[in-house]
């Protein structure tokens, strides 16, 4: 049987490597990952109860709507609930939008390296996606992003921060493109991680669409809420933007556990300060540890960081496998010598840094 044009031009998803399959390729008793950009922390306790007790009602189908996530979005960040859409994870509510707003032929911008469903999903839908490579300083170039923009361009993606680099881009900045986007182009900010920012001030993609401008954001309960293994994200913008999504997105996209915990995750803010506390200090431990080895470390405003380890990225991360420890090259991006490492915790950062000193 013939596959569909535009699905023979998608590569299927490479997951980084398990923990169980490590642990048996190297006959290992403990491993580590690091390369996924998952909480060390595991899950809150309060989210931890509520979805044992969840648990117990599934054999009812969920709500639909996920009404009470969508309550608790909309009282956290004062927008209305009826501007909130959930789904099965950020990367299906990006394969929605892109199911939503691209037709044949139409244009999808978005600035590379970065997170590789924007790609596929505008393939998939037989749109063609715009690629504009990132400065040096793998910052955003937004000038040569509205230089790319044409009457065919549909979707802007800004992933910010950005995956796998860890940068952000200035928010006056974002506003100020936003501004000279035509109106029939839908900017989507994808901001799986921008819990994790910590500039004074910074609005993020919701401050913006409360003050008035067309943007999508898109947000994840996988990075700061340690909800990963539940699948949960969602997107924030107006009733007319996400009129054609409500009509695309599967109808119980989010089961009875994954709602309670994410409900109860957003609530438990002592969580998510300890977390905070946590990243940001062992980011800085690692970032030393590393220029120390003559390693450079770029900015990272996330749970993760971007290094040119000066040498080849896949041979060292095969090298830290035999150690128990799996981090993330960069060769998929075209950055041989690169890296992004997650933020564990102080024990896997300290045993990761040795590791890594016996291999160098
Ligand atoms: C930038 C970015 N967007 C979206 C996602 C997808 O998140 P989710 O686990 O909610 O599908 C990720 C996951 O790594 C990501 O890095």
């Amino acid at each position: 049987m013939e596959w569909r044009k535009e699905v023979e031009q998608i590569a299927a998803y490479v997951p980084g490597k398990s923990i169980e399959e490590v642990k048996q390729q190297y006959n290992l008793e403990e491993v580590h990952r690091l390369a996924s950009n998952e909480n060390p922390l595991g899950p809150s306790e309060k989210a931890q109860r509520a979805m044992q007790k969840a648990v117990l009602e599934t054999h009812l189908y969920p709500d639909t709507s996920a009404s009470a996530l969508r309550e608790v979005l909309a009282e956290t960040y004062h927008v209305n609930t009826d501007e909130i859409i959930t789904g099965n994870g950020a990367d299906n509510v990006i394969s929605i939008v892109v199911s939503a707003y691209v037709n044949e032929g139409d244009e999808v911008l978005y600035c590379t390296p970065t997170f590789p469903a924007y790609r596929s999903s505008t393939l998939l839908m037989g749109g063609v996606p715009v690629e504009v490579p990132l400065r040096d300083d793998f910052t955003f170039d937004l000038h040569e992003m509205k230089e790319k923009i044409t009457k065919k361009t549909k979707l802007i993606f800004i992933c910010n921060p950005n995956n796998p680099t860890g940068t952000i881009v200035d928010h006056e900045e974002i506003e100020a493109f936003i501004r000279d986007v035509p109106k029939d182009v839908l900017v989507v900010l994808d901001e799986a991680y921008i819990e994790y920012v910590d500039v004074e001030g910074y609005k993020t993609g919701i401050d913006l669409f409360k003050e008035g401008y067309n943007v999508l954001t898109i947000r994840t309960f996988s990075k700061f809420y340690s909800l990963a293994g539940l699948r949960v994200g969602y997107a924030i913008g107006t009733k007319k933007v996400l009129e054609p999504m409500l009509r695309l997105r599967e109808p119980f996209a989010l089961n009875r556990v994954a709602i309670a915990g994410a409900v109860e995750s957003i609530k438990d803010v002592a969580f998510g300060e300890k977390h905070m506390k946590m990243n940001r200090e062992e980011k800085l431990f690692v970032t030393e540890q590393l220029a120390a080895l003559g390693c450079k470390v770029y900015p990272s405003h996330t749970n993760f960081i971007f290094v040119d380890m000066k040498q080849d990225g896949v041979v060292l991360f095969e090298k830290l496998l035999e150690k128990g420890f799996i981090i993330r090259p960069c060769a998929g991006w075209g950055l041989q010598n690169y890296v992004r490492i997650s933020i564990g915790t102080h024990e896997q950062n300290k045993q990761f840094i040795d590791s890594l000193k016996d291999i160098l």
